[in-house]
């Protein structure tokens, strides 16, 4: 069974009102800075700091929160993870958690250098679970080095996370063309434009080529760019995370066995 994730025009109208935000110069919803001085939120120390790089030093460490909303038990658990990751997709939809699909992707070079980035889940089943990026991107570039992978969903809302390793594949271009076509006219224009990752010289660029992109492909269909496409992450181990009082929280690990089964194990918190 495949699960696809009906909510793509939520991601495009949240990326047009950012940037409408952006074109009235308006403050980002968010902590004021009267807010901040009040010193309601954290405390700045005035004298003690003797760092002379540092102007601010905000000490947030009474930040905390108990977690209480449920537990986890491992006869709770679907015996296939990706049922269980199914299931907390469809409750973290639910529960209306703003893009519940977004999730961090961890790549790294051959010689081991991390790097991290938000990404968006686009579907899942038993094969993997897929994203789109421009193949000519600095996470894609270390995947084509290192193919393992991390991903993180981070329902901190929910006092839950999952996190998936495994190692990522390019998706066959008929499945990203599949996908492509279904992408919003604007969002397929945006494709064209951007070499993800490469130093530019102003945003007038991107203007100036998404104008060409406009004028080219005014007529017909916006083709599918060769240097953009999907990856599937094939899991390895799947881990689910449950904020439990006292930091004794729940995590249980399915691990691939060599016969294509999962194995499941509570890890220690
Ligand atoms: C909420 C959110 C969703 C994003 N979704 C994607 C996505 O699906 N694909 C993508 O290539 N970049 C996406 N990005 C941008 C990436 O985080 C990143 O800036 C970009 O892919 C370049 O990463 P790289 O230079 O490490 O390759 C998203 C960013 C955010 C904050």
């Amino acid at each position: 069974m495949k699960y696809a994730l009906f909510i793509v025009w939520k991601t495009d109208s949240y990326y047009s009102q950012l940037s409408r935000n952006h074109d009235k110069k308006k403050k980002p919803a968010g902590i004021s800075p009267s807010f901040i001085a009040s010193g309601s939120c954290c405390t700045i120390p005035h004298n003690e700091d003797t760092n002379p790089h540092r102007s601010t030093n905000m000490d947030i460490s009474n930040l905390r929160e108990n977690y209480t909303q449920s537990g986890l038990d491992k006869e709770d658990l679907n015996s296939d993870p990706v049922e269980q990751f199914s299931l907390w997709f469809q409750q973290a939809q639910e529960a209306q958690l703003p893009e519940p699909n977004a999730m961090s992707i961890a790549t790294a070079t051959a010689d081991g250098v991390p790097s991290l980035r938000t990404v968006l889940l686009k579907y899942f089943d038993q094969s993997g679970f897929v994203f789109f990026t421009n193949y000519s991107s600095n996470k894609s570039r270390e995947i084509s080095e290192n193919p393992h992978v991390a991903l993180m969903f981070p329902w901190v809302t929910l006092e839950r996370q999952v996190v998936i390793k495994g190692t990522a594949e390019k998706i066959s271009k008929a499945e990203s063309l599949k996908y492509f076509t279904s992408r919003p006219h604007g969002s397929q224009l945006g494709a064209w434009v951007s070499h993800q990752s490469s130093v530019i010289t102003g945003r007038k660029l991107l203007e100036l080529k998404l104008d060409e992109m406009k004028r080219k492909f005014k007529e017909g269909k916006v083709p599918l760019p060769d240097f953009w496409g999907g990856y599937r992450v094939v899991p390895q181990t799947i881990e689910f995370w449950q904020g439990r009082p006292n930091r004794l929280h729940d995590r249980f690990q399915y691990a691939r066995t060599n016969d294509k089964g999962w194995v499941i194990e509570r890890l220690a918190p």
